[in-house]
């Protein structure tokens, strides 16, 4: 064998050994990863909390004010159909427990994406609204800012356990608008009605699997 090829059989097995370490997990035990997961968990939960709450209140202020027009079809199953529903991610049984939580924090960034454009579209129409609910449209605009903050967050997390993990960023592609614009109101509260439980929902969701990531990845007591 020439030194040439062995040069480059090393050279090769650099590159792979290169492309491991990228992807290495970094579990909270491990004293060389450095930065401090708890702390990162507890600003992302705050915020994902603020969230549920925000969305909880929401959908309570919105349920208020349609409240005098009771006996409406849009109350039921409104949310039977949410349009982040339409992805999911499929695990293959034998992933591990930190494949499987690299998942579940992509799909949490998937959601969030997922919810910008509805969100702002709700501020827009309901602002152009002659009595704007203004509770409503200020909790959704707390919303979409603690989303991106919580995106920030979780790309943070993600950096740390999954050194060169690559976002997939495509979003699940929200069809209300023209429903939100239409000139029929049972139609508009429909989709008004799906959009905020819808909302609560994902949020609810969000937050419990954040909980249980912190629990996998930060710490293993009291969980
Ligand atoms: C949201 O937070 C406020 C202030 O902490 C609290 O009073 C309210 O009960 C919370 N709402 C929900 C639905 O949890």
């Amino acid at each position: 064998m020439g030194s040439g090829t062995l040069l480059m059989l090393l050279v090769s097995n650099l590159v792979l050994w290169k492309n491991v370490v990228s992807v290495r997990l970094c579990p909270s035990w491990d004293s060389s990863c450095q930065g401090n997961l708890n702390n990162m968990f507890d600003y992302a939960l705050s915020l994902s909390h603020e969230i549920k709450n925000q969305t909880d209140e929401m959908l309570n202020n919105f349920l208020q004010d349609i409240q005098y027009k009771p006996g409406r079809w849009y109350l039921d199953g409104a949310q039977s159909s949410c349009h982040t529903s339409t992805f999911a991610i499929l695990l293959p049984e034998e992933e591990t427990k930190q494949i499987k939580g690299i998942f579940l924090l992509q799909e949490i960034l998937t959601m969030l994406g997922a919810w910008k454009d509805p969100l702002d579209h709700v501020v827009t129409e309901l602002g152009r609204m002659e009595e704007a609910p203004t509770a409503i449209i200020a909790r959704a605009n707390i919303v979409g800012t603690a989303m991106v903050g919580l995106q920030e967050g979780i790309r943070r997390i993600l950096g740390k356990i999954y050194p060169g993990f690559k976002e997939f960023e495509e979003y699940p592609f929200w069809k209300g608008l023209a429903s939100l614009q239409s000139s029929d109101e049972d139609l508009r509260v429909f989709a008004l009605s799906s959009l905020f439980q819808c909302l609560k929902r994902d949020s609810q969701k969000i937050d419990s699997n954040l909980k249980l990531l912190k629990c996998q990845f930060a710490y293993a007591r009291g969980c």
